[in-house]
């Protein structure tokens, strides 16, 4: 740990501040900083228990909880970036894919446990899909549904990126 930030303030800040010349360094939420998160996992005979502490085991307070469940086949969801929100995707039952783009890379995550958790910044454009039949996507999220909070549009996330890498450093 360095300068005061925590082992999650990675993917957490647009701007950072470089301390010994007082200068605003940009830095973009990029797909390297979506991780997977090996969650807790309490063997048990009697059946395994998991649990998440906001703030502990993943990098936010959890403010939300969603989950995605009779989704029929061949489905897509998600198709959206959040300006500010941070999620955690958890498959509690059954797989998914998810799959990460920051505008310049993408990747592919498979989800199949309920004991992995795969942490999404903010400026992350995400879309779900390869659910398999009575497959579960419980979603953990840093604040209340906001709608003004989405980019439902790839071309409008682009520019927000686009602008948000042209604004003057100062
Ligand atoms: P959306 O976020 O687009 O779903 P997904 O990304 O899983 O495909 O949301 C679908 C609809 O549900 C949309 O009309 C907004 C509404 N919604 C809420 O009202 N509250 C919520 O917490 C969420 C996630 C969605």
């Amino acid at each position: 740990m360095r300068g005061g930030q925590s082992k999650w303030s990675l993917g957490r800040q647009i701007w950072l501040t470089h301390a010994s010349r007082n200068q605003r360094i940009h830095v973009s939420t990029t797909i390297h900083d979506c991780k997977q998160i090996d969650l807790k996992k309490i063997a048990d005979p009697r059946g395994n228990l998991t649990f998440i502490e906001g703030g502990r085991d993943i990098p936010f307070e959890i403010k939300r909880v969603y989950y995605l469940y009779d989704v029929p086949g061949g489905a897509e969801r998600g198709g959206h970036a959040h300006k500010d929100l941070q999620q955690l995707v958890v498959a509690m039952s059954g797989s998914f894919d998810v799959i990460l783009d920051d505008g310049y890379e993408k990747k592919r995550v498979h989800l199949n446990r309920s004991y992995f958790g795969l942490y999404i910044p903010q400026m992350i454009w995400r879309e779900l899909d390869n659910f398999s039949s009575g497959s579960v996507c419980m979603v953990l999220a840093s604040n209340y549904y906001e709608e003004s909070d989405y980019y439902r549009d790839h071309v409008d996330f682009l520019l927000a990126l686009k602008a948000s890498h042209e604004r003057p450093v100062s």
